[in-house]
């Protein structure tokens, strides 16, 4: 499952570093190359010399070779990696990562890492639960790194709780997982809108609604995770991208909305419609605060905004698959499908604001996806990024 990928691994001091040698040895076995880099206190816990020989590569632990001044490329290294792999990684490392301390061959090489990194944690259960850790694993999950829980159970000093790296095995799918994942949107170009979009009628008053983008963000990781490019157009919302490829268009109103996934849209094979568009906006926006009048109450007159879905829909030639969001109150159905054809869409994901855990704000969602034969899959109750993982899968079946 991994034929002919470049794993680095990297093994930090810990008592765990005794489990990499069968993590190497299951990495080699589902196909990959396997080269290892070791801080120099995981020496301390297991020799180089059992790890080059399950590997048939040398260790790499030092900037140089003492004896002949060979210099190890540590940009190199993080260039050559399908994906890097610390297991385990200890609080040291963790934190050293989290703030770029690049001290050792370990690090250097992670900060030159243009590849996935997957950190499994290994430390007694007090490190473990010290704020410092989870604010340095936050960190790293921040960055785009993939964090491997670690298990609860016995740990070194006989204490129990969490802190346990995880086994070589569940480390080896999690990477199976994300390889076959990651492969099946490669070559995609994905046009994504996420979030509300707000109507301006002075300086300081808007017309908007309540949308935060988390289920548009939810959706362009997950893509992009699967490794397709993603264009995002977001309103404002108070959401950063994690995913380096995913490149992010901030708009503040529907029209500025449509010119962004205008430009795009001609570059784009799958369109996602998942931002919360305000269909009208004032006819005139004031260049100056609107003032409170004695006895005069402001009307404020409105005009329609553009379909951006319909717009693109109109547009749309063979091979492009466009996917909207149909948010409702009542009549759920028959308005998704409704929209659905109008706006000359593939598949529209119906979310109705009847049902608890669904539509704005919420981590999770509630979906019912409908194809153009009106085939519906209801999904139960999931977090948003669950469901876009649904969404993304249902849309590679249409394909
Ligand atoms: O952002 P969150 O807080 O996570 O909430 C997620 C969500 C509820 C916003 C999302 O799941 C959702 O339902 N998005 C679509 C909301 C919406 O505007 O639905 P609609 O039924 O009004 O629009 C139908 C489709 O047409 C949508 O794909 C919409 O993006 C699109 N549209 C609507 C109006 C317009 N002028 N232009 C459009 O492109």
């Amino acid at each position: 499952m991994l034929k002919g990928k470049h794993i680095v691994l990297g093994i930090t001091g810990g008592i765990a570093a005794y489990k990499s040698a069968m993590l190497a040895r299951l990495l080699i076995k589902e196909g990959a190359e396997v080269q290892i880099v070791m801080t120099p206190s995981a020496k301390e816990f297991i020799t180089p010399v059992t790890l080059s020989a399950l590997t048939g590569k040398p260790v790499v632990s030092e900037f140089f070779t003492a004896n002949t001044g060979e210099w190890h490329s540590h940009v190199d290294l993080g260039l050559w990696a399908d994906a890097m792999v610390i297991a385990p990684a200890t609080a040291c490392t963790i934190g050293k990562m989290a703030n770029g301390v690049a001290d050792n061959m370990l690090v250097t090489t992670y900060l030159s890492a243009k590849a996935p990194v997957f950190v499994a944690p290994a430390m007694d259960l007090d490190m473990m639960a010290h704020p410092s850790t989870t604010r340095n694993i936050n960190l790293l999950r921040s960055y785009g790194n993939h964090i491997i829980e670690a298990a609860s159970g016995e740990l070194a000093s006989h204490l129990c709780g969490k802190g346990r790296m995880q086994e070589p095995e569940v480390i080896v799918n999690e990477l199976i997982a994300f390889f076959n994942k990651s492969q099946s949107m490669k070559g995609e170009k994905l046009l994504i809108t996420a979030g509300p979009t707000y109507e301006k009628i002075d300086p300081v008053r808007f017309i908007g609604n309540y949308s935060t983008g988390k289920m548009g963000y939810a959706i362009a990781e997950e893509a992009a995770a699967r490794g397709a490019e993603v264009t995002l157009v977001s309103g404002p919302v108070s959401l950063k991208a994690q995913h380096p490829s995913i490149k992010v268009i901030h708009v503040e109103s529907a029209r500025q909305m449509l010119d962004a996934c205008k430009e795009a849209f001609p570059q784009t094979n799958i369109a996602i419609m998942c931002a919360a568009v305000a269909d009208y906006a004032p006819n005139v926006q004031a260049d100056k605060k609107i003032k409170r009048e004695k006895d005069e109450i402001p009307v404020i007159n409105l005009v329609k905004n553009p379909d951006i879905a319909a717009t693109l829909g109109s547009e749309k030639k063979d091979g492009q698959i466009i996917v909207g969001f149909a948010l409702e109150t009542d009549n759920e159905q028959s308005n998704a499908l409704d929209k659905l054809h109008r706006k000359n869409l593939d598949m529209i994901a119906l979310n109705s604001l009847r049902t608890p855990g669904a539509g704005f704000g919420t981590d999770t969602n509630v979906l019912t996806l409908i194809c153009k034969n009106g085939f519906a899959t209801e999904l139960p109750l999931m977090t948003k990024a669950e469901a876009a993982s649904q969404l993304l899968d249902a849309i590679c079946r249409i394909k």
